[in-house]
């Protein structure tokens, strides 16, 4: 297998630790960014215990200028990067009729713009040598919409409509892009529900349970094959059976 250089924004959070394992566990080099250094470093030190090494950059993805530092970083620090994995992402929840403009912009610079900033410093050099992976980390409420989720719902539909121009327009040039659209999955974000919504939305999954975050790096392992070469502009559900579109 060829190593590769990847990067995973939002590496630290809970499905971007199964996918920068993951991807390490391949034998690629992996790199994810931070807000919180010292949250960082802690995560790092876990890491290593477990004999992942990841590279360690600051960069808050809502900023065109960091995103562009941190994307310098990792190619000095590692080569160019081949793998990329758009991950990093927040909800900030509310019925659209109380939704505040900031709760808006929040969410949509770090889910959508995120993608923009990460991606536009990446994305030449992939042209130039001719291969390139990149993953958008979507969501199954941008296919399907949710209850106070105006704002999360539209970044993760805008994720894809970003992922099919750039298969396109990318396509010549070696590099496939693809989406991944999770269902819900035990990590902080869905722990933090109430209990009882939990319950509701488990209920309404056929197979009965949460998915888990190495269910999704095990989708991200697949599309960054040398053998998905010819898979590109695509959406992989992976949900559960939660909603199945074709
Ligand atoms: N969990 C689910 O059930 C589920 C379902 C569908 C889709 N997803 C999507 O999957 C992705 C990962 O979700 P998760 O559950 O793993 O969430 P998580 O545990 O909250 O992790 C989110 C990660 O994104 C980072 N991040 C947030 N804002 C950032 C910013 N402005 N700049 C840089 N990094 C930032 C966080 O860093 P900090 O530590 O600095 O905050 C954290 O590392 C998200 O895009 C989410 O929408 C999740």
């Amino acid at each position: 297998m060829t190593s590769r250089v990847a990067l995973v924004t939002g590496g630290t959070g809970g499905i971007g630790t199964a996918i920068v394992k993951r991807l390490a566990q391949m034998g690629h080099k992996v790199a994810t960014n931070y807000r919180n250094e010292e949250k960082a470093r802690a995560w790092q030190a876990r890491m290593r215990e477990d004999g992942i090494e990841v590279f360690l950059t600051r960069g808050d993805v809502t900023s065109p200028e960091e995103a562009a530092a941190m994307v310098h970083a990792v190619e000095a620090a590692l080569g160019p990067i081949e793998i990329l994995i758009n991950n990093a992402g927040i909800t900030r929840d509310t019925p659209f009729h109380r939704m505040r403009p900031d709760q808006w912009m929040e969410v949509i610079n770090t889910n959508l713009n995120s993608c923009f900033n990460v991606t536009r410093p990446v994305i030449e050099g992939m042209r130039e040598r001719k291969w390139g992976r990149i993953i958008q980390i979507s969501s199954i409420n941008g296919l399907k919409g949710q209850y106070g989720q105006a704002n999360y719902a539209a970044s993760k539909a805008g994720m894809h409509g970003f992922t099919i121009s750039l298969a396109r327009e990318n396509a010549r040039y070696g590099i496939t892009v693809n989406t991944i659209s999770p269902g819900y999955i035990a990590t902080d974000m869905v722990m933090a529900v109430p209990e009882e919504v939990r319950a509701k939305i488990i209920a309404d999954i056929p197979t009965g349970r949460l998915g888990t975050p190495e269910e999704i790096a095990h989708g991200v392992a697949f599309l960054v094959d040398e053998q998905a070469g010819w898979i590109t502009g695509s959406n992989l559900d992976i949900n559960g059976g939660h909603h199945m579109g074709w």
